[in-house]
């Protein structure tokens, strides 16, 4: 994938704090297609890391059945639509190492280990687990597996001795588990034998669904990072702006506008986007003709991506084979701190 097919997005500015001896692990659940919100959030900073430092995405199949474990058989058909839709972005495998959770052993042993670091006690407080256990209604039904997944993804992250993990900050106290449990282990060792890590937080804001709530694929109000043209149309057109905002001579705001967020995100001019801003205050222009642009520069966002993933979409073998060969390329470098952990935990050879 070239640079080109992606001119029209504004590059996200370098992230300063990641260096080149950095090694960096971030990883998706393969609940869905990925969407515009993962674009501006996050695979955009992957895409400049790429080349840059050492990094892996793992395909966190195993984390998707925490919460789910009935569609277990869903999240096995996402695992390569995620992959199709790294690659269509512009993840290239030769460069950055795509892998599928559940084909590393060693994460589950290092998972194993490490619940014997972590009291139930510390998993409850986790806010992001609290959070969640009452989005997914579990009250006092929560599988252990969810409760835990804090110590698995623990282990993704020390599994690669990663020192730097793009995510979003409702991530944070996954990292601040993972450096918890890594001290614990150094302890253990008499060693520094595992790295702590950083949060390499996006510089972009959290876009929103197209009605203004959290984008999600289970609501229906995210845009496919391949969605058609139609696709397009309708849902930006459906897109909340001002509803004060009736007439184009009347005054609207820019604040809280879904239009304006996306436009924030995508537009590769800021200057017109600031004049776009400046004259639907004033009053003098309407939405039809704001979202008309929005169509536009979202078109040029995704036709790209959507023609390199419909041509990578027809070669499976391809893709099954790059995961295969990308899993095997990690379960080396996970087998290798999986040694070294059993060892700090005096385990035999
Ligand atoms: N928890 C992340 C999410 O829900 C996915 C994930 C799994 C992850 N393992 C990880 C993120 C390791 C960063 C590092 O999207």
């Amino acid at each position: 994938m070239s640079a080109t097919s992606l001119a029209h997005a504004p590059a996200d500015e370098p992230p300063t704090r990641a260096e080149p001896a950095d090694v960096i692990l971030t990883g998706d659940r393969p609940t869905g297609s990925l969407h515009l919100g993962h674009y501006a959030g996050s695979l955009r900073s992957r895409l400049a890391l790429q080349g840059r430092c050492a990094q892996t995405l793992l395909i966190a199949d195993l984390q998707a059945l925490t919460d789910s474990s009935g569609r277990a058989a869903h999240a096995a058909r996402q695992v390569p639509e995620v992959a199709l839709d790294y690659l269509a972005v512009g993840i290239d495998p030769a460069q950055t190492t795509i892998a599928v959770q559940s084909r590393l052993s060693a994460l589950a042993e290092l998972t194993v280990l490490y619940l014997n670091l972590v009291t139930v006690a510390r998993l409850e407080r986790n806010p992001t687990v609290r959070t969640e256990v009452e989005l997914r209604g579990f009250e006092r039904d929560i599988p252990a597996g969810f409760l835990c997944y804090p110590v698995s993804q623990a282990a993704d992250i020390t599994g690669f001795r990663a020192t730097l993990v793009p995510v979003g900050d409702d991530q944070l106290p996954m990292i601040e588990q993972t450096n918890e449990i890594v001290r614990r282990v150094n302890r253990l060792a008499g060693a520094s034998i595992l790295p702590e890590c950083r949060a390499l937080l996006s510089n972009t804001p959290r876009l929103p669904g197209i009605d203004g709530r959290k984008a999600s694929k289970s609501l229906g109000n995210a845009i496919p990072l391949s969605a058609a043209t139609d696709e397009i149309h309708r849902l930006v057109r459906a897109m909340y702006t001002d509803p004060g905002h009736a007439r184009a001579s009347d005054p609207g705001r820019v604040e809280g506008n879904v239009v304006f967020a996306y436009l924030e995100a995508f537009d590769p001019e800021p200057t017109t986007v600031e004049e776009l801003k400046e004259r639907y205050r004033g009053g003098g222009l309407g939405d039809v003709a704001l979202k008309r642009r929005l169509e536009d520069v979202l078109e040029a966002v995704i036709a790209p991506i959507r023609a390199r993933r419909a041509e990578l979409a027809r070669d499976r073998a391809y893709v099954v084979d790059l995961l295969r060969a990308g899993s095997e390329r990690a379960n080396a470098t996970t087998e290798a701190v999986v040694r070294d952990v059993r060892g700090a935990f005096g385990l035999g050879v």
